[in-house]
């Protein structure tokens, strides 16, 4: 099939890539010319581990290119999909839907054909029924061009394997849009045919999937985070409580892993966005648990900081501090909200000079706080340290030697921020080893 990406993001340039290698003539669309530049040229602007090779592969073939140009998209396209950010407004928490109201202000006008477009945002819910109306209003081919809602799971860092055979497809299909199913199904004939489950639902049930699936997982990180609070209280240990919460399979292991807590360019934004639809929908009272969920993750990122306090005796000025991990998750160069560097920047703001290490996100974390100090190995960030701090679980960071990274710091101290090290081998080489909700 033809089909167009519009929005060339994280979510978009991944969606393209994937598109080709299933089969289709993709034509990638954005506003941004150096994007386009670049990704026609080869290069992915972002760290996301597979899709180098997908995009040169797919550019090789000529089953994928890219544009600026909306009227070449609407002459190639049979079915556009819409996968540009709702990020959160600069003047409140809800969802910012500029960019979403922009493609169809854009595109429509162009639209001379039956079509299809089909948005991948995660939107507020009841956006897609308006988009349709606008859709059906500016184009020229009238209600023949038709709106679906089919909304995104990719998790970052495993986009590639989560677009090419995702843990289900949602199509949200209007009456309203009797050709829609059909073409969806087209386009996704591969990972159905090898067995992924469909949903076939309604426009406003395929937006709010997303937003609840992200509010529960969000809940769940939440629910554990409390748990350690009380357990810092009480001496118990998180990290045994979660393993053994996990044996019960209603509850399971995954996303219950306690430290400090959620980011990302989701996770937050997304409660916060579907807090305020709530709201507006008079059911604010229905999701208010979310204002704690956010709390409480927030919280987190607070207690390191008393917790550094703490281990350097109560004065952060003038302490170097190693901190390893910038980007809000590993194997993303991601910093969207990082806990990470948050707390970095908000140590620094107490006088502690502070030396960031991280293998893939130094760039960003760069431009964003040029008031930090980048190292260019964790060794080298660990230099003269009163105290490292663990943030974001980088594998290379475990295969470090707590005894090699001993000899050069100024004082054996190190906050786990991420529950995941090896504390016995690091307290048996000499180290002040603490994490949160551990005794
Ligand atoms: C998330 C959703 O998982 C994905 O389905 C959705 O489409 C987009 O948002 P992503 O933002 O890539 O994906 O990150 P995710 O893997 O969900 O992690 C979110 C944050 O939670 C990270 O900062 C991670 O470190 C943190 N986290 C995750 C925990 O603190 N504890 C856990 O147990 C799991």
């Amino acid at each position: 099939m033809r089909l167009t990406v519009i929005g060339t993001g994280y979510l978009g340039a991944t969606h393209a890539a994937c598109m080709a290698e299933l089969g289709h003539e993709v034509l990638g669309v954005d506003v941004e010319p150096d994007k386009i530049a670049a990704l026609q040229s080869g290069q992915v602007p972002f760290y996301e581990p597979g899709l180098p090779e997908l995009l040169m592969r797919n550019l090789a073939n000529g089953r994928l290119r890219f544009t600026t140009s909306y009227e070449e998209a609407a002459d190639f396209g049979e079915v556009h999909f819409s996968c540009v950010g709702t990020p959160q407004r600069n003047d409140g928490t809800g969802a910012d839907l500029r960019y979403v109201d922009a493609v169809i202000e854009s595109l429509a006008p162009h639209l001379r054909r039956p079509t299809l477009v089909v948005g991948k945002s995660t939107v507020p819910v009841g956006t897609a029924a308006r988009l349709a109306a606008r859709l059906a209003e500016l184009s020229p081919a009238g209600a023949r061009a038709e709106l679906a809602w089919n909304p995104e799971f990719l998790r970052e860092g495993m986009a590639v394997q989560d677009t090419l055979r995702p843990d289900r497809l949602v199509f949200g299909i209007s009456p309203e849009a009797p050709h829609s199913e059909q073409l969806l199904r087209e386009v996704y004939a591969t990972p159905l045919a090898a067995g992924v489950p469909l949903v076939i639902t309604d426009l406003p049930t395929a937006e709010l999937v997303k937003t609840a699936a992200n509010a529960f997982l969000a809940t769940k990180i939440s629910f554990i985070n409390a748990m350690a609070e009380v357990c810092e209280a009480t001496g118990a240990d998180v990290a045994q409580l979660s393993a053994s919460m996990s044996y019960d399979t209603r509850i399971g292991g995954r996303f219950l892993q306690a430290g400090i807590g959620f980011g990302g360019g989701c996770l937050p934004k997304d409660i916060r966005a579907f807090m305020t639809r709530a709201d507006e929908l008079g059911v604010g009272e229905a999701l208010s648990f979310l204002r704690e969920v956010d709390a409480i993750n927030l919280r987190r990122r607070t207690r390191v900081l008393t917790l550094a306090e703490e281990l350097c005796g109560s004065q952060l000025a003038g302490r170097h501090i190693a901190v390893w991990g910038a980007a809000f998750k590993p194997d993303s160069d991601d910093i969207r909200d990082s806990p990470a560097l948050e707390i970095a920047q908000r140590l620094h703001a107490r006088g502690a000079s502070v030396s960031v290490y991280d293998p893939k996100a130094m760039d960003n974390a760069r431009k964003r706080h040029p008031e930090l100090d980048y190292a260019a190995t964790p060794l080298d960030a660990a230099e003269g340290a009163d105290l490292i701090l663990h943030l974001t679980e980088w594998p290379e960071f475990r295969a470090l030697d707590p005894h090699a990274v001993a000899g050069v710091v100024a004082h054996p101290r190190i906050i786990d921020g991420r529950n995941i090290l090896d504390h016995e081998s690091w307290r048996a080489a000499g180290w002040t080893y603490r994490a949160l909700g551990r005794p």
